[in-house]
């Protein structure tokens, strides 16, 4: 059994066969799927299709790309929506230099209002950084030992990942580590702890290798799983066993078997 820990099934581009999709992913043992939100109704839309089946939950949270959006309303109407009991974590949170869509100043300030959300519910946080990785560890660091989470498409350095990992944080990987250029990714998952390893589609983005070019879904997670097995020369089962146990463990996931 295997846990997609990052899908955003609530988007458009799976209205018309939602359903068939999530069963695909039940057929090669994608189990559970973790449900992410981007912006307000992304996160609604997340909890509603958690609601809807099981093995589904949901995280909520405003995206940097959205972050010009956020404001007292949109917290408040976030802190509600933890209260229900699928949602798993506040994300996706962060920031983004790569794209810039909303100002950078606009984008702390929404990470860290995000992170004192997490911080008063007490739930874990999923991380969005791209091509911000200082400004990003350095909001970390202001809630060290108070907050811990998941380093979403983690694309940081070795060090980087030593540095979330002394700080509690699991490094989740997606399709872009079956990329062929992506041999410096490659290296951190050989080397790092199977105890913090996650892994995570990003549906409908970054769909692996074998798959390039097409709109990702959580059947496609197999081999994600494959690509880390091999590098860390190891199985299947124990790969998905110890993955499933490290998702159990973050997001406080019932017992999954
Ligand atoms: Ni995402």
């Amino acid at each position: 059994m295997l846990v997609d820990t990052h899908a955003h099934l609530q988007w458009g581009s799976f209205d018309k066969d939602r359903e068939k999709v999530i069963s695909r992913a039940r057929e090669v043992g994608v189990e559970c799927i973790v449900n992410i939100g981007f912006n307000l109704k992304g996160s609604r839309d997340a909890v509603e299709l958690a609601k809807k089946h099981k093995g589904l939950y949901a995280t909520v949270g405003i995206h940097p790309h959205n972050a010009s959006q956020f404001n007292e309303k949109v917290l408040n109407n976030l802190k509600k929506l933890c209260e229900n009991p699928r949602v798993v974590a506040i994300g996706e949170i962060g920031l983004d230099y790569y794209r810039n869509l909303s100002p950078r100043g606009a984008q702390k300030k929404t990470f860290e209002t995000q992170l004192s959300l997490a911080k008063q519910l007490a739930l874990p946080v999923v991380i969005h950084d791209r091509d911000a990785h200082a400004d990003t560890l350095e909001i970390l660091s202001k809630f060290k030992g108070e907050i811990t989470g998941v380093m979403h498409c983690f694309s940081g350095s070795r060090e980087m990942a030593e540095q979330c990992i002394k700080s509690d944080f699991y490094i989740s990987f997606t399709g872009s580590i079956t990329f062929p250029n992506s041999h410096k990714l490659r290296e951190i998952a050989r080397w790092i702890d199977l105890n913090k390893i996650l892994l995570e589609t990003d549906s409908p983005w970054l769909a692996p290798q074998e798959m390039r070019g097409k709109r990702n879904e959580p059947a496609f997670l197999p081999f994600i799983a494959k690509k880390i097995a091999d590098l860390k020369e190891i199985s299947m089962d124990k790969l998905a066993a110890a993955t499933t146990e490290n998702a159990r463990k973050i997001f406080r996931l019932p017992h999954l078997s």
